[in-house]
């Protein structure tokens, strides 16, 4: 805690804080944190830590964009600042909004097989929940409505029909200006998507293979460089409750024609199984 607030009160010589010029705009749960920590391996991206659902949130969105920028953190002019917020994906008016802020922002959208998403998207609010002392209903209830049928109105459900959401993104911005990451490669070769996105980002291409390591503890990918190494927090890679394939595989085909509406309208096929 103490090296990060330091970190935060450092101010090099002719560093500014400024709006950021790319955004992680969600999907939550696919990634997210892994994608921002990953991409701040870069020397010329400075990662603003915190979620600032600045664009989704009226209240936050009133104190205006000054306010916005100098919440940023200090950076050098060839440095590109970054922003993640989740939620931001299925906001209604974040695409106008960040469009008003600059036309060029460079957008990063991650996915994952949107049935995972639901499970691990379940399994956070209920560890979050029973951290409270509450105890939320089972995954098969709060996906199912009281006929057996997937249930549309709960929230994970929605959030993972990307073709709805994805569309508002792309009546605003040309699909060229957004790069959509594959979450679940992103888990099993790390390097081959970051690459892709310092690529896409026009930046020196810095990160190598050797910036990331195989934790057999965590089970997951870890970053390293010169001066330290780094895991995700607990919270990223949890393990999720048992789920009756059954249903799972139910869940799936739910998703198979939102699916194919995504592929065909951002021209990319994730090949999710059904
Ligand atoms: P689970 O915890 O359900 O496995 P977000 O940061 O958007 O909330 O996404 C969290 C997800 O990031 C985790 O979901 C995990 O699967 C995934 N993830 C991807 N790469 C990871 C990594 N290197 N370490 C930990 N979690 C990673």
């Amino acid at each position: 805690a103490t090296t990060e607030v330091y970190r935060k009160r450092l101010r090099f010589r002719g560093t500014q804080r400024r709006l950021p010029q790319a955004l992680i705009i969600g999907v939550r749960k696919c990634g997210t944190r892994a994608l921002l920590e990953m991409l701040n391996l870069h020397p010329y991206i400075q990662k603003n830590g915190a979620e600032m659902h600045f664009f989704d949130d009226d209240e936050r969105y009133a104190n205006g964009i000054e306010w916005y920028r100098k919440k940023m953190p200090y950076s050098f002019d060839n440095q590109i600042t970054m922003e993640k917020t989740p939620s931001y994906f299925i906001s209604r008016e974040a695409p106008a909004r960040i469009h008003a802020m600059n036309t060029s922002t460079r957008l990063l959208l991650i996915v994952r097989e949107p049935a995972d998403r639901v499970l691990s998207d379940y399994t956070q609010i209920m560890e979050s929940k029973l951290r409270k002392g509450i105890q939320i209903a089972p995954f098969h209830e709060k996906i199912l409505t009281p006929d057996g049928e997937i249930d549309e109105t709960y929230k994970a459900i929605k959030i993972s029909q990307y073709a709805i959401h994805v569309l508002r993104w792309l009546n605003v911005f040309p699909r060229d200006q957004i790069h959509i990451v594959d979450g679940d490669k992103l888990i099993a070769d790390p390097f081959s998507e970051i690459d892709k996105v310092q690529r896409f980002l026009r930046l020196p291409l810095h990160i190598t293979a050797e910036n990331f390591y195989f934790n057999e503890t965590k089970g997951f990918y870890c970053m390293r460089n010169e001066t330290f190494q780094k895991c995700l927090a607990d919270s990223k890679g949890r393990s999720h409750p048992f789920v009756d394939p059954a249903l799972m595989s139910k869940l799936r085909k739910f998703f198979a024609p939102f699916n194919e509406q995504f592929y065909e309208m951002v021209g990319q096929n994730f090949s999710w199984p059904t």
